[in-house]
């Protein structure tokens, strides 16, 4: 009998107890308040709170009169109604032990990782033209869905 049989059973009944908590993690989270996909999601994509941290949130909420060149302004009403949900929920320091250049999603290390298979003039082609651009090949991105089965990379 091999010894280490015990300990290779108690590694499988941790793993099944950490996939459990994520699944259940995943179907706890809130999904985005209507105010937000109204005035977040005009220019682009539904992007979520896990995908960036806190304080990137948080810069990014407090720059938006300059909002990478544009005017995204909001009076400070609307800004209450969305702001605890993007906090609440970013992503944790585990995830993020910097926060990523320019506060961008597309910097992220997980963003590289997920995307780690899609070539550079990929991103290029005119029906995408930028990474920021997340609907161009996740179908329901405008309502903060990125889920792997809607993955479709235009030609
Ligand atoms: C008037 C248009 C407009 C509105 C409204 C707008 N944005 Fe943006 N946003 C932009 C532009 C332009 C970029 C840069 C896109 C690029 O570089 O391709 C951007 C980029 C971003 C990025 C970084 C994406 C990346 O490249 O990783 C985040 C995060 C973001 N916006 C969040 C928000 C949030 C939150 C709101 C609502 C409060 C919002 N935006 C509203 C125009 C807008
Ligand atoms: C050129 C097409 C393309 C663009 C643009 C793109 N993605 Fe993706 N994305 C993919 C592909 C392909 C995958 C891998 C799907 C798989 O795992 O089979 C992926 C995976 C993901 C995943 C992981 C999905 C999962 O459940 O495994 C997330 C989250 C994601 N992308 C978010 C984004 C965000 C946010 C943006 C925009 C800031 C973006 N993507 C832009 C093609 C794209």
């Amino acid at each position: 009998m091999n010894h280490s049989f015990p300990f290779v059973l108690l590694l499988l009944a941790g793993a099944v107890a950490a996939a459990d908590t994520t699944s259940s993690a995943r179907a706890k989270r809130p999904p985005p308040p209507p105010v937000y996909l109204e005035e977040c999601t005009g220019c682009h994509a539904a992007y979520l709170p896990r995908m960036l941290p806190a304080a990137s949130w948080q810069r990014l909420l407090g720059g938006l009169p300059t909002h990478f060149g544009v005017d995204a302004s909001l009076d400070a009403a609307t800004l209450a109604a969305f702001r605890p949900w993007l906090l609440d929920n970013a992503g944790d320091a585990q995830r993020f032990p910097v926060a990523p250049e320019q506060d961008r999603i597309t910097r992220a290390q997980w963003f590289t990782r997920q995307h780690h298979g899609i070539k550079p003039a990929t991103w290029q082609r005119p029906a995408i033209g930028s990474k920021s651009n997340c609907g161009a090949c996740h179908g329901q991105a405008d309502q903060g869905k990125y889920g792997e089965h809607d993955v479709h990379i235009p030609k």
